[in-house]
Order: structure tokens, then sequence, then C-alpha cells
């Protein structure tokens, strides 16, 4: 089953790239730039990755990031992944990136689009590998931040293909940011949300009513309210399940207890990605093997789960995967 799995074309929607920071690198990049980390060795870091829950992940993880700060600190990131990506059989990914997270450190977002998209550029013919962006709104900051991100993104419209909302997600409801999707749909941009991860799935409703969202990031939470799961599997909104991120957010107590197999029986478009693969315990293809190892799923539903990816990429992007 390994080889089967290991084998299977992915396509990855939720993945934020700041999450794929491994701690080799942050340390590299540290050192280069004179950055004192609050971690002393490899094995001091690995013991901090021990999250309560999303808000005690988010502090580690903006803290992270805050040795990108110049153009080939993004590239190299990126570029870092999409080796370990295309080791894992990944053949497309749509990358979320948190612009609020850098503008505050004085990083522009030119300086954020030119990294990424070098590494993007170069991951076609190096690692077989399309790509698309996706800045993200961060729901932890104020309607206003949101609004002024989204003016200042105008310029760079070509260069990604929709907009999502992450962070915090409990006090912070999709209606918060009620304008800037809605100007985001006015301008033909895709929408996402993160809603339903450890918040109610009332927001997943609203993100889907008052957003306008196409696919809903996590979206775990939707099984409490068996109306919405109907609603869900009718208009077959994709959601981009994160197991191991699951797992160490404490979502799920433990793999065994993961509500995929529900998700799939209740005829829902999942799809499996590792969405902070460096702080959560593995990419894409340890996902799928932590998965198959504790919930035991067929080789038709792993085709499925896979296809469902494939089906949810933004369409301009996706083309030629060979899995018709
Ligand atoms: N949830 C919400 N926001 C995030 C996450 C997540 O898992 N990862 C990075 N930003
Ligand atoms: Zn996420």
């Amino acid at each position: 089953m390994h080889d089967f799995l290991a084998r299977l074309p992915k396509v990855e929607l939720h993945l934020h790239i700041e999450g794929s920071l491994t701690p080799a690198l942050m340390f590299e990049l540290a050192a280069e730039q004179g950055i004192a980390l609050p971690y002393a060795t490899l094995e001091e870091v690995e013991a901090a990755y021990d999250f309560a829950d999303l808000p005690a992940f988010l502090a580690l993880y903006y803290q992270g990031m805050g040795v990108l700060n110049d153009e080939s600190h993004f590239y190299r990131l990126a570029q870092d992944y999409f080796r370990r990506a295309s080791a894992d059989g990944v053949k497309h990914l749509e990358l979320f990136f948190d612009p609020q997270a850098h503008l505050s450190r004085g990083v522009s977002l030119a300086t954020q689009f030119a990294g990424l998209e070098r590494a993007c550029r170069e991951a076609v013919k190096e690692f077989d590998i399309t790509s698309a962006l996706v800045p993200s709104f961060l729901r932890c900051h104020s309607a206003e931040s949101a609004r002024e991100l989204f003016d200042a993104l105008i310029p760079f419209e070509s260069r990604f293909v929709g907009v999502g909302l992450d962070s915090a997600e409990i006090g912070n409801p999709p209606e918060k940011f009620t304008e800037v999707f809605q100007l985001a749909g006015e301008r033909g941009w895709h929408r996402v949300a993160h809603a339903g991860e450890e918040g109610p799935a009332a927001y997943i409703r609203t993100a889907l009513e008052v957003l306008g969202v196409e696919r809903i990031d996590h979206g775990v939470r939707c099984l409490e309210d068996p109306a919405l799961v109907a609603e869900l599997a009718e208009r077959r909104i994709p959601l981009t399940v994160c197991p191991l991120s699951n797992v160490a957010l404490k979502v799920v107590e433990r793999m065994d207890d993961h509500p995929l197999p529900k998700l799939i029986e209740a005829g829902l478009n999942i799809t499996l990605n590792s969405d902070d693969p460096a702080y959560f315990g593995g990419g894409m293809l340890d996902n799928f093997i932590a998965v198959q190892q504790a919930l035991d799923l067929s080789e038709a539903q792993w085709i499925t789960l896979c296809r469902n990816a494939i089906d949810a990429a933004f369409p301009q992007r996706a083309e030629g995967l060979g899995m018709s």
C-alpha cells in the first residue's frame, strides 16, 4: 500500500508556505541574518512543537517566519518545499501565504511575490509541479487591515489565483470579512476560507453564504450540523482536510478518532492536505500514510480523494495531470 500511496499523483490545495519552514532552514536563515532564535538546537525546536491548540501553534508560526525578510528567503522557502512535495508525488500546489504577517515587518508585497514566484516558475521545470499563489487575510487582524491588503493586492491580481482567510478562528467569524470577500468576488478572484477547524459549524455556513467561498479549508466540524453536511454534499463543496494538522492541534485526539471515514461516508467532497508540514509532523505522503495506518481506506477511496483534489483545483492551472 505504501508504494500505491507514494505513486498517486497528488494535488495539494491547503498548504501555508510559511508553515513549510523547516527548523533547519529557520536556523540557516537566522544565522545568515544574525537573528537570535529562542532555540539552541533542532531538538529544542522539536520539543517546542507540542501544541495545546491552534492559538499556541500560531504564536510559534508567526515567530518562525521572522527569518523571511528578502526575496531570496521567500524563494528558498518555497523551493525547499517544492523539492519535498515532488518527492511525495505532488503535481500541483496551491499555496497560501500571509502577506500581513510580512508587511508588518516591513517586507513589501513585491518582495513576497517575487521570491515565491521565482520558486513557482522553476518548479515547473525542475520538479514537474504547477502551482498558484493564494494570499490570505489574517482573521486575527481588523477588517480595515484586510481592506488595506485588498487594495494593495489589486496591482498584483494577475499573479495570484484567489484569496483565503486564515489564522485564529474563534472570535473572528467569517462575516467580519464580508466587505473584502465581496470585493474579491467582484474582481473575479477565487475565494476560499478556513472554517470549522476550531470554530463551530456555523462558521462554515457563513463562509459559504456571506463570503461566497468555493472551497472550505478544514471544515471537519460540519459533522455537528446534519443539514449543513447535506448542503455541502449536494453542492459538492470541496473540504481541504488536513489529518496530521488536526491531530497536532488537538482538533481530534488521535488519528484513530479522525472523522475522515464519516466525512467520506456522508458523501462529502474531501481532499487531503498537509497544512503546515514543518510544524505538524509531515508532508502529503506522511499524511496519506498516517491516515492509512489508522483508518485503512480502500484503494478506490484513495483514488477518489486524489480525483477530488484535481477537480477542486482552480481550473486554469490543473490541467493534464493524467488521471482522467
Ligand atoms: N489554521 C488557521 N490558520 C493557519 C493555519 C491553520 O491550520 N496554519 C497557518 N495559518
Ligand atoms: Zn490551514
